[in-house]
């Protein structure tokens, strides 16, 4: 079977620490690495807990290349909503994970990504599930290597509201000059945005069987209690929300996802707007679509694709 090579982008995170169990325990993926990203916190935390989920699942084998520390434009400071992580980025666990004995690969994300669309004898899949500012620099500076990136399959945007203000999704506002310079790339872009990342849960009452299916599921259930009593407690949710790894789920299995092709763009200049995927649902400006937009999931199919992975990873490492 043709595998679909990757390079996911995170900003690890709860639900970034689930997409790469995802990504690294669907068959159908070949991970040539992970760069990573401020975000959810500091770019620094958030590589050393990429290098920790790689140790705890065996996979060292794996590339890690750090990227950027600070937006495009705006200050950065740690947003005040993403202590729905925990302070550590991976839920504040009373046992957290180990400090990494493994390392970064020696190159910056936008290096280790043109580096390896270049030496990839077919296009890449690009998977940034946190600010696109990585993907955003490399395209700037690498205009080259564009026909060798088949796609962008992002998370993040939304055409109803937003989660980090009232109009605007976390990793959009986190960079939105970033996400502005991407969607005007002419690159095929997915967008796995809160439309359609809302619906695509574990549900409350699944969480508890989800912990106790293997050595594996148990730790990420560890990982989940802050990030559970946001949704249940602030999100009102019906569940915790898997909005990362639905990007993934949408390259398995597009039948999944629900997906309309629309024109969007990103607010840069908005006091009350900025950060927000401005969607033409109704193709008001008459531009042509520049991104397939996900606008529902099946949830169960999604949830157990989820369960699966985790299960294959944790038999190939006891
Ligand atoms: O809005 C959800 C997104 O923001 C997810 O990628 C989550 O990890 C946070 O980065
Ligand atoms: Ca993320």
């Amino acid at each position: 079977m043709e595998k679909i090579k990757i390079i996911m982008d995170v900003d690890v995170g709860i639900d970034d620490a689930i997409a790469m169990c995802l990504a690294l325990g669907n068959e159908k993926f070949e991970v040539l690495g992970f760069t990573t990203t401020f975000g959810n916190r500091r770019c620094e935390v958030t590589t050393q807990n990429t290098l920790k989920i790689l140790e705890l699942v065996g996979r060292t084998d794996i590339p890690v290349a750090p990227g950027a520390v600070r937006p495009l434009v705006k200050e950065y400071n740690p947003p005040e909503f993403s202590i729905v992580h925990g302070y550590d980025g991976l839920g504040d666990m009373a046992d957290p994970l180990p400090q990494p004995t493994i390392t970064t690969c020696g190159k910056s994300a936008v290096q280790f990504m043109a580096d390896t669309l270049r030496e990839s004898d077919e296009p890449v899949t690009l998977v940034p599930v946190g600010p696109m500012t990585n993907v955003a620099t490399l395209i700037m500076t690498h205009p080259e290597l564009m026909p060798k990136i088949k796609e962008v399959v992002l998370m993040g945007g939304s055409t109803i509201k937003g989660n980090a203000s009232p109009v605007a999704e976390a990793n959009i506002i986190q960079d939105p000059e970033a996400a502005y310079i991407l969607f005007k790339s002419g690159l095929k872009i997915k967008m796995a945005g809160l439309d359609a990342t809302w619906d695509g849960y574990i549900a409350f009452d699944e969480l508890e069987e989800f912990g106790k299916a293997n050595w594996l599921s148990e730790k990420i259930y560890s990982m989940c209690g802050i990030y559970a009593e946001h949704y249940r407690e602030r999100m009102k949710n019906p569940g915790l929300a898997m909005h990362d790894s639905l990007t993934l789920a949408w390259l398995v299995n597009p039948e999944l996802v629900q997906a309309e092709d629309y024109y969007v763009t990103v607010d840069i200049n908005g006091r009350y707007t900025y950060g927000m995927t401005v969607t033409d649902v109704d193709n008001v400006m008459k531009y042509k679509p520049n991104a397939t937009v996900a606008m529902g999931v099946d949830r169960v199919p999604f949830i157990n694709m989820i369960k699966e992975a985790i299960a294959n990873l944790a038999a190939q490492k006891k």
